[in-house]
């Protein structure tokens, strides 16, 4: 009998993420899914109407290597008004398949073998295994577990000369933190100096609330000049499914970026580039009614949970409510999911699976706002009852 092919895996930290086994275990259990980190809801008709129209025009062959011009011309636009910033159309900006594949095009890019890359836990979980598939090593430093802001100190120890960018994430998936402008200057004097580069995963830059401003490192040109800054159409117009996402970088970088990307995927998805381009152009105000829109969900949902024993942490941005549990359970965050998923019947994500340590005796979960009012309703009346 010929036995099976053996293969050395080349990301053995890699399993079964938390998200399919969550959604799994809440489809079993018939529970609401606030788990999974994306809306239930569709983007606006008219862009849908200029998806279905881009595909009868006959927009479906492949796009240019770096994106059809009306969308990054549309990019550059609304960068400038956003952040008062202009990324040159032709050299700075890159459309991707989704922020995930910006994500790993820029680490693959830079990283080699033997680099260090600081990414701040809890983070996103796909930028560990890009560093590690390039060779590198991610350095994982803890944000303060009180409010989750950058720990300086920490960051500051855990450059060495091995390291080659320091990424982060504003506003943030899970913790619903931002950056400050105060935070962005430290940064910027932390790597002056330096050769170190910077990676911006800015995918909810549209959604951020009370009156802040999304402080993107676009709006700081010293930092601009070292780094990748991604985004996600996917978060600014409901449609996660069509993975669309671009990189803005500096001409050097972006053409090391474009060596990655032209191999990677060569283009994305056509009709969706052009529906994007139009609507961006023609209808701004969906991006700048954004932060209102998930504002009034994220209000009414800590209205709904008022009454329940769990804690609700502060929501700045994004559209993740991170809830402490402490006074219901002393269990860890894995177990207890699994528990308030089967019993509680509603899903939620642990916090501890976006660390590579969690801090000990943390008891933090994370839900999804970005659903409808009925599902909203519905979660919280299961949690209150507990
Ligand atoms: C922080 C963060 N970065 C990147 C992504 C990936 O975005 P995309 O779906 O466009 O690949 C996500 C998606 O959830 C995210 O939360």
């Amino acid at each position: 009998m010929m036995s099976a092919m053996q293969v050395e895996t080349k990301l053995p930290k890699v399993g079964t993420t938390i998200f399919t086994v969550m959604s799994q275990l809440a489809a079993e259990h018939g529970a609401v899914n606030l788990g999974q980190g994306f809306p239930d809801f569709d983007g606006p008709q008219a862009l849908r109407d200029a998806l279905t129209r881009a595909m009868n025009a006959g927009h479906n062959q492949y796009a240019p290597m770096t994106g059809i011009a009306a969308l990054r011309s549309a990019i550059a636009n609304k960068t400038a008004r956003m952040y008062g910033h202009r990324p040159d159309v032709d050299q700075e900006i890159t459309v991707t398949s989704g922020a995930t594949e910006a994500l790993f095009a820029a680490i693959a890019a830079v990283v080699r073998p033997g680099d260090e890359v600081i990414v701040l836990d809890p983070c996103y979980d796909s930028y560990d295994p890009a560093i590690a598939l390039s060779g590198g090593r991610a350095v994982h430093v803890p944000l303060d577990a009180r409010d989750f802001s950058p720990d300086w100190q920490r960051i500051r120890d855990a450059i060495t000369p091995k390291t080659r960018m320091i990424m982060f994430n504003t506003p943030h998936n899970p913790c619903g933190s931002v950056w400050s402008a105060d935070a962005i200057g430290t940064l910027a004097e932390l790597v002056r100096d330096t050769q170190i580069l910077v990676l911006s995963d800015e995918v909810y830059e549209h959604i951020i609330f009370d009156g802040a401003e999304h402080q993107s490192v676009l709006r700081h040109a010293e930092l601009a000049a070292r780094s990748f800054v991604i985004s996600s159409f996917g978060k600014t117009y409901h449609c996660t499914g069509w993975k669309v996402g671009y990189c803005i970088a500096p001409r050097a970088l972006s053409a090391e970026f474009r060596k990655v990307h032209q191999y990677l995927t060569f283009s994305t998805f056509t009709p969706a580039q052009w529906a994007l381009a139009e609507i961006i152009e023609q209808a701004p105000e969906h991006y700048l009614e954004l932060p209102a829109f998930y504002q009034d969900r994220r209000d009414h949902f800590r209205a709904l949970m008022a009454g329940s024993k769990f804690q609700l942490r502060p929501v700045a941005g994004a559209y993740f409510q991170v809830v402490d549990y402490s006074a219901l359970s002393d269990s860890d965050d894995l177990v207890f999911c699994e528990w308030l998923a089967r019993v509680g019947g509603v899903a939620a994500i642990p916090l501890s699976a976006f660390y590579e340590s969690p801090p000990p005796g943390q008891r933090l979960v994370r839900l999804c706002f970005a659903k409808s009012e009925a599902l909203l309703a519905q979660a919280a009346e299961r949690l209150c009852a507990l």
